[in-house]
């Protein structure tokens, strides 16, 4: 029977493991929204995973959506990927960058010249926007024009083949948590009445469309996408259906990525999830939804057959020996919510490992 200790043959990369690092953001990029020498020994702690996902990154100014985040677009950026990168594969270990674009979930203070954030539709989110002079009220989005949504899917390209450029094994693409893939997905994000809104086929354009890009840019072997079915997080509740992921999936599944991401942010997903798993032949990652952080209770779900390779956050966070834990199932130190975004060493590489 397979574990999670088991290796994978990730589309001809071998994972040592199937215990993969969530994509976390830490909200600590240098100057010009760049990698620095603490990102990259934060991350070559963790090499042990199978796979690290790395926090988001955005694919383009207008994608940033919280203060102190790092970006794949500018040559600086690009450059300073690479002692990230080197130093996780120095370990042994493998990395995908997240490519997280905001859409609606940013503020103009984190904008070009102070400008509107973008979404598919002008429908304001409800709560706070995390700036650099704390949190302040989210604004009602710009809505993209047509070309704008071209141009867009050609930053995600861009930004992938960026990514490969400075040393990433392959790209994960955010389409979860409410952010601009989520946004299109959604009627109460996506109010448009063209090609790119309205019946399910037209919502899940977008999203069809990046990764298909994105995978002519640098190859279906080293693209993922993840998504987060009827995820409430960031005003998306109650407006987020099934049907539409029926679709998305029909569109991608003939391309042959290298995974396909499930986040459980509700325990009544997992229908979904299984149906999810069903529909998608490729590999399946999973986040699991768990009361608490997921911790080693997760990892029957391999052996059940749900899933290819779990995913864990708040504990990969905090334990940067997570697989040599999760086989001891603990001790764990305990994730501190005060330093997971912004600040310096503190709550970033000082968790110990045993
Ligand atoms: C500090 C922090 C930052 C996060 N940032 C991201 C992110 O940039 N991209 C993303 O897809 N999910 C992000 N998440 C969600 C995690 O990837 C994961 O889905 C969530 O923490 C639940 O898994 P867990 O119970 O193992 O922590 C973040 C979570 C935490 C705790």
């Amino acid at each position: 029977m397979t574990t999670a200790f088991d290796p994978l043959d990730l589309s001809g990369t071998r994972i040592a493991n199937r215990i993969a690092m969530a994509p976390m953001t830490r909200s600590r990029a240098g100057a010009g929204g760049t990698a620095t020498d603490l990102t990259a020994e934060y991350y070559a702690q963790r090499a042990s995973a199978g796979l690290i996902i790395s926090e988001g990154v955005q694919p383009s100014a207008v994608g940033q959506g919280y203060a102190w985040t790092p970006g794949l677009h500018s040559e600086e950026q690009i450059a300073s990927w690479r002692k990230v990168t080197d130093a996780v594969h120095a370990d042994g270990g493998v990395i995908f960058a997240q490519i997280m674009h905001a859409g609606r979930i940013s503020h103009p203070s984190l904008q070009p010249d102070g400008g509107l954030p973008v979404a598919p539709s002008a429908v304001a989110p409800e709560g706070k926007a995390f700036t650099n002079d704390g949190f302040q009220d989210f604004v009602a989005p710009r809505e993209l024009t047509a070309d704008e949504i071209r141009a867009t899917i050609a930053d995600f390209a861009d930004a992938a083949r960026a990514a490969i450029q400075a040393g990433f094994d392959g790209v994960e693409l955010h389409g979860a948590n409410g952010y601009l893939i989520h946004q299109f997905l959604a009627p109460g994000s996506n109010e448009r009445t063209d090609e790119w809104g309205g019946s399910v086929e037209n919502r899940a354009r977008f999203a069809v469309e990046v990764v298909k890009a994105v995978a002519a840019a640098v190859g279906a072997e080293r693209t993922a996408l993840r998504i987060s079915p009827l995820n409430p997080y960031n005003s998306m509740s109650g407006t987020d259906t099934a049907e539409v992921y029926e679709v998305l999936i029909a569109g991608i599944e003939p391309l042959g990525i290298a995974y396909l991401h499930v986040l459980e942010a509700v325990p009544e997903v997992r229908e979904v999830t299984a149906d999810l798993r069903k529909r998608f032949t490729g590999t399946f990652f999973l986040n699991a939804f768990t009361e608490g952080p997921t911790d080693h209770r997760a990892l029957a779900l391999i052996e059940d057959g749900l899933a290819d390779v779990l995913t864990f956050g708040a504990l990969f966070l905090a334990n940067p020996d997570l697989p040599a834990r999760l086989r001891t199932e603990g001790p764990y130190n305990t994730p501190d919510p005060s330093s997971f975004f912004g600040g310096d060493a503190k709550g970033y590489t000082d968790y110990p490992a045993r």
